[in-house]
């Protein structure tokens, strides 16, 4: 069988998909001949993106939205789903991080970090759920290895993408009956990032440390995860919901990461 992913005239949302991963996702669809609509809080980041897309010659529509607020993410649906209808694939990946340990954390500190990445991502998929093309739309939320696997002065992140994960099972539970499927990719560290500078490395030493942590040896890259949500919101992963998928060179399987844990040792 010959692989074709092609999604010529469909509507792909990205809610935090201005910068970094979430934005190499952005392009990948946009090169797949979607009509891309992107959203995060930062004018800035949104006219960049958009540049960026319109340059690659795709449809493109931006909006500036803060997850936090449930009322400006329905309004940032409503607008998206009058210029391009409805919505064939959503990617909900906004989040917030900083490299903190629990004593030292404020209330505020914690509940930033949980407001947007678990609160945000529940406020995304529950208003973008009136868009949605149904049967066949595919959900899919960027969790990260924290969400199962401890990791030092991460309480608030970990917290919150374990919540997305349980998120990503339960509205797959609820939303399978519409032909709605719900998956979430866990990326490993992907080099050139935000995330990736603020946990995992900056300097050499840090970055041969956080290389030896990932089995195949090698930092992934926007495209990888890019790959693995293309196919996730493709027909040919039509029997694929409730999954949470690590993209991570094989990270998640190893229980013990001395290396790992010495790099964001020596960050904290
Ligand atoms: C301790 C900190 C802190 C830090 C902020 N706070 N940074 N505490 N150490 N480095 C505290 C503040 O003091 C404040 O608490 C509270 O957090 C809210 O801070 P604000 O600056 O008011 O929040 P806000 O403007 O909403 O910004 C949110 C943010 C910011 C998360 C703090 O960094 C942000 O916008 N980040 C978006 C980009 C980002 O983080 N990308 C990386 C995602 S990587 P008090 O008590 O003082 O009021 C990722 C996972 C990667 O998600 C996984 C890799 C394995
Ligand atoms: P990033 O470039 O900082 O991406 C975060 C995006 O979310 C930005 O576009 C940001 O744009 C937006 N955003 C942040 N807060 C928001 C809010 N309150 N409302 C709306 N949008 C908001 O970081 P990244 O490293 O590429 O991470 C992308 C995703 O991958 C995240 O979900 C992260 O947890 C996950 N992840 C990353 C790694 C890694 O190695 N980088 C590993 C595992 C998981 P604005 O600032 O304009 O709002």
């Amino acid at each position: 069988m010959r692989m074709d992913i092609d999604f010529q005239g469909r509507h792909v949302f990205v809610f935090g998909g201005t910068t970094g991963i979430n934005f190499g996702i952005a392009q990948a669809f946009a090169r797949c001949g979607a009509r891309v609509s992107v959203a995060s809080r930062k004018r800035e980041n949104v006219d960049a993106a958009l540049a960026v897309l319109a340059a690659q010659g795709a449809q493109t529509h931006g909006v500036c939205a803060d997850v936090r607020d449930f009322d400006a993410v329905g309004a940032a649906f409503e607008d998206a789903a009058q210029r391009f209808g409805p919505i064939d694939a959503l990617v909900s990946g906004a989040a917030g991080n900083f490299l903190c340990p629990a004593n030292a954390m404020s209330a505020n500190g914690f509940r930033t970090v949980v407001d947007i990445d678990l609160v945000g991502s529940f406020n995304v998929l529950r208003q973008a759920y009136a868009h949605l093309r149904r049967p066949g739309a595919s959900l899919i939320n960027i969790t990260a290895p924290q969400a199962t696997v401890a990791m030092r002065s991460q309480a608030h992140a970990a917290a919150a993408k374990a919540g997305i994960d349980q998120l990503t099972r339960v509205l797959a539970l609820e939303w399978g009956a519409d032909g709605i499927r719900v998956n979430a990719i866990s990326p490993g560290p992907i080099d050139g990032t935000e995330g990736f500078r603020r946990l995992i490395a900056r300097t050499e030493e840090e970055l041969a440390l956080a290389r030896e942590a990932v089995p195949l040896r090698r930092f992934g890259t926007p495209d990888d995860i890019a790959n693995l949500a293309l196919f996730l919101a493709s027909p040919y992963a039509s029997y694929i919901s409730g999954a949470v998928i690590p993209c991570d060179g094989g990270g998640a399987i190893d229980s013990v990461k001395p290396a790992l844990e010495r790099a964001s040792a020596q960050q904290a």
